[in-house]
């Protein structure tokens, strides 16, 4: 984990990153929306959960969280999921019908404080409205992002992601080239559905966050992004059309092994 940091007034960024051999560090990012109802938004990686839930308490007494939002049932979104919980006896979960229900397969999650969202749904938690919209990428069919209507962030969740060259607490640390590169590829590894998808299509889809206009991005997989919406939108509409992104194969990971080994 990193060290928790403000992206906007009301909004902290429990963020943390995962190195991806020979390519950079992908960031993962939960959020804490310090609304009158308090939302915590996705849990983090698991390998790190002992280390999230204190950043976590760092930023709110848990006993003070009314929601669990979760933009898909995915690992990296789903680490400390069950400790929040466990730690938060007020807290409702707010997620998709079938992330729960597929998460059931695997551990009992308390069904009388879920809450399902489809997206175009919304929760009201006190001070504002929070809005499920599906982003124009997703790499789980249960995504819901979430449109918050006071601070007018997107929480977007695998969508903007990229893999970039080291951890940066600001987008605009990262170097455009990288940023370009790093957003292209992700979203074509993520999604790699996109390739089957007409430009004129997805560009529809883009213009809907567009139309939305937030005032801030916020990605699982990107340090928290203003003032840039027009730009990485513009890259998104590049990734039809661009090289399918190859996952390394066996030889790869030999390489990788016959280095750590090298390393000692
Ligand atoms: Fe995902
Ligand atoms: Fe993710």
């Amino acid at each position: 984990m990193d060290e928790p940091h403000q992206a906007m007034p009301d909004i902290e960024v429990l963020p943390a990153h995962f190195p991806i051999p020979g390519a950079g560090f992908l960031p993962v990012n939960a959020f804490v929306i310090k609304a009158k109802e308090p939302v915590l938004v996705d849990t983090g990686m698991g390998i790190e959960g002992e280390e999230f839930m204190k950043a976590l308490e760092s930023i709110i007494d848990l006993h003070d969280l009314k929601w669990v939002w979760l933009t898909h049932d995915d690992a990296d979104h789903t680490g400390s999921l069950q400790k929040v919980l466990e730690g938060a006896p007020s807290a409702r979960l707010a997620a998709h019908s079938l992330a729960v229900l597929r998460m059931s397969t695997a551990w009992a999650v308390p069904m009388h404080r879920v809450h399902w969202l489809n997206s175009g749904d919304s929760i009201r938690v006190g001070d504002r409205k929070l809005t499920a919209v599906r982003p124009p990428l997703f790499d789980n069919p249960t995504t819901i992002g979430i449109l918050d209507d006071k601070s007018e962030a997107f929480f977007s969740a695998d969508c903007f992601g990229a893999i970039i060259p080291s951890p940066a607490r600001n987008v605009d640390d990262v170097p455009e080239g990288d940023l370009a590169q790093g957003m292209i590829s992700w979203a074509s590894a993520d999604s790699p559905w996109v390739h089957m998808v007409e430009p004129s299509a997805f560009s529809q889809a883009l213009d809907k966050i567009r139309q939305m206009a937030p005032k801030m991005i916020l990605s699982g997989h990107l340090p928290p992004t203003q003032g840039k919406t027009e730009q990485v939108l513009e890259l998104l509409a590049r990734v039809p059309t661009s090289t399918p992104f190859v996952a390394p194969n066996q030889r790869a990971l030999e390489q990788i092994l016959a280095q750590k080994r090298g390393g000692g």
